[in-house]
């Protein structure tokens, strides 16, 4: 039996890190994320993030985004389901879709139809979402901010509207997560909608 895939989602500042880390523990799955989770993917997210760094275009930044996808399904993720293990990530290709295909506005379509090159058609069996709204994200987002932290406000309001969009979309892949409360209050909410949709680990 493969494992389940489950991608933890939101906008920077929402908490997002913790939780997808806490879910891992609390089912006893692989934790990875992205952009990185391998040796290639990592320098490549670095080339991504850096604000001191080579500025990549939007597409650029797509497609090497992409590029880090592609490695991590191949080494860690598709192994990983395949000896039964489940595995959370810490950001999938929705991600690309409300970062790239929204905030950057190179669309959705064309964003989901390199992905899907990237993954070989690989979904998240689940998708959370830790949903905060736009200024308690933006209060969290503080200290040193990467490239894509620093894209500004409305990029941000476009990224939140996006997931929102596609949770409605698609309600029976998506959880919705209210990201408010403390650390420990997001975490059950967040076991109690993974259970209620999968069932027991
Ligand atoms: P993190 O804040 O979860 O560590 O993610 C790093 C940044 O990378 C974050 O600002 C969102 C961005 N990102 C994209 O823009 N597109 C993607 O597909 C992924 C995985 C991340």
């Amino acid at each position: 039996m493969t494992g389940w895939l489950i991608a933890v989602e939101g906008t920077d500042g929402s908490g997002k890190s913790t939780q997808a880390r806490l879910l891992a523990q609390h089912l006893g799955a692989v934790y990875t994320r992205e952009p990185g989770g391998t040796p290639l993917g990592e320098r490549l997210r670095d080339m991504v993030l850096d604000p001191a760094g080579d500025h990549p275009v939007d597409r650029a930044e797509a497609l090497m985004i992409a590029a880090a996808r592609a490695q991590h399904v191949a080494e860690v993720v598709r192994p990983a389901l395949a000896e039964g293990r489940h595995v959370v990530t810490d950001r999938y290709l929705e991600s690309s879709i409300a970062y790239q295909g929204h905030g950057r506005r190179l669309g959705p379509d064309d964003v989901a139809a390199v992905s899907a090159f990237a993954t070989e058609g690989l979904a998240a069996d689940l998708v959370v979402l830790i949903d905060v709204d736009g200024p308690v994200a933006a209060n969290r987002r503080s200290g040193h901010l990467d490239r894509i932290e620093l894209a500004g406000d409305e990029f941000h309001a476009r990224v939140v509207a996006a997931y929102r969009a596609m949770a409605t979309a698609e309600p029976d892949r998506w959880v919705v997560v209210d990201g408010t409360g403390t650390v420990e209050e997001v975490a059950e909410r967040v076991a109690a909608g993974v259970a209620d949709r999968l069932g027991p680990a």
